[in-house]
């Protein structure tokens, strides 16, 4: 399939208006749009039609039971395809547009290829200008897991997805970098009016208790699901963002993962804080440096990680190291994320 880019199309200019009314008839007939958002990029189908849902899975290389989110234009639109409560709109309110994706029992308008055949669905509203413009644009809620091939990091620039897409969809939109570099802030609003957080993200616990004392973090978004446990979203279950040279993760404080690093040779990296770098740069073994940002700015950390794993992933190295991030604020996205690259291998060096 030949691709077509759009190049940052400006939905307030005349062009750019023409440019993504032609990405949204792709999108109504049942085509694939590749478009960015404020988290990561998103692979964009008619969220109304099974054939175009089948053909993300196909796509991506995805599992099907794994379920997509359907993204649309204003909160209230959630109406059509789902059964909204009190508790969703307070979300909205405080939260849409914007890093949120809200777990609701679904309606029949939404087919069962995009559910995975579930009772609920997952609805985002982007704050992405382009993202805004193309679901208005098209008049239909678009389904989007992350666009990049299954397994891979999800993807936050251009380069990304023309390496994971270019190919396989009809239309890549260019929107530069995405700010936040994580996916969005997964909750379930359970019968009682409770949350439950399936997958941490910018939109922090914290902030989430501005609305509701009542939550509850899943879980698998800490450790690794026991045999026989049962998954709240399909998408915990599969190793995830993996590099493939194994990473492992220092459990440990600065002055103790210093001296595991300066122990170690071999052909090996390291993403590293800031404040790192120059002492790592004295390495006798020569480690490839990548620079997470400074230590105490996980917002930098998320903006960056996909890149650096994709980054470390062409290297060819017998092991990569990282610090183990914090279980707090948004460093708790980047510790469920990092897990997973892991593989859930933690290492606590003794001193
Ligand atoms: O930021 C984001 O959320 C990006 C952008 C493109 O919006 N999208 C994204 O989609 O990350 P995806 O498909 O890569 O991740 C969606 C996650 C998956 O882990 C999936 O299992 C889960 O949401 N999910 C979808 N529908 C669900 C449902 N009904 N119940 C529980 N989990 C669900
Ligand atoms: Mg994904």
């Amino acid at each position: 399939m030949q691709t077509e880019y759009l190049i940052s199309p400006d939905p307030s200019e005349e062009r750019g208006r023409q440019g993504l009314a032609h990405a949204a008839e792709i999108i109504r007939r049942g085509g694939l749009v590749v478009f960015p958002t404020e988290t990561v990029y998103g692979l964009g189908g008619n969220a109304t039609r099974a054939d175009a849902a089948s053909a993300i899975y196909r796509a991506k290389g995805r599992p099907s039971d794994n379920p997509l989110i359907i993204h649309i234009a204003k909160p209230e639109n959630a109406e059509r395809y789902t059964v909204t409560s009190a508790l969703y709109y307070r979300l909205a309110e405080a939260f849409m547009p914007g890093p949120l994706t809200v777990i609701l029992p679904v309606k029949e308008s939404i087919p069962k290829e995009v559910t995975a055949g579930l009772s609920t669905v997952a609805v985002r509203c982007p704050a992405h200008k382009i993202a805004h413009a193309l679901i208005e644009a098209a008049g239909v809620p678009i389904a989007a897991p992350s666009a990049n091939l299954s397994g891979s990091p999800s993807p936050t620039c251009f380069a990304h997805v023309k390496d994971d897409m270019d190919g396989r969809v009809d239309m890549i939109i260019d929107g530069g970098n995405a700010s936040i570099g994580v996916e969005s802030t997964i909750v379930k609003i359970e019968r009682d009016e409770t949350l439950t957080l399936l997958r941490p993200g910018f939109i922090t616990v914290d902030d989430l208790h501005i609305v509701t004392p009542h939550i509850t973090v899943a879980d698998a978004v800490t450790g690794a699901l026991k045999p026989g446990e049962t998954v709240l979203s399909p998408g915990m279950k599969y190793r995830h963002y993996a590099p493939q040279a194994p990473l492992y993760l220092i459990k440990a404080d600065n002055i103790t993962r210093q001296k595991y690093y300066s122990a170690q040779n071999g052909c090996f990296a390291i993403l590293a804080y800031r404040e790192e770098l120059d002492a790592l740069a004295a390495h006798p073994a020569h480690p490839v440096l990548y620079d997470l940002g400074p230590e105490h700015s996980p917002e930098i950390h998320a903006q960056r990680l996909f890149t650096l794993l994709r980054e470390a992933d062409k290297g060819r190295f017998d092991r990569i190291y990282a610090p183990l991030p914090e279980k707090e604020g948004l460093s708790l996205a980047l510790y469920n994320r990092m897990i997973r690259a892991a593989a859930y291998q933690i290492i606590e060096p003794n001193d």
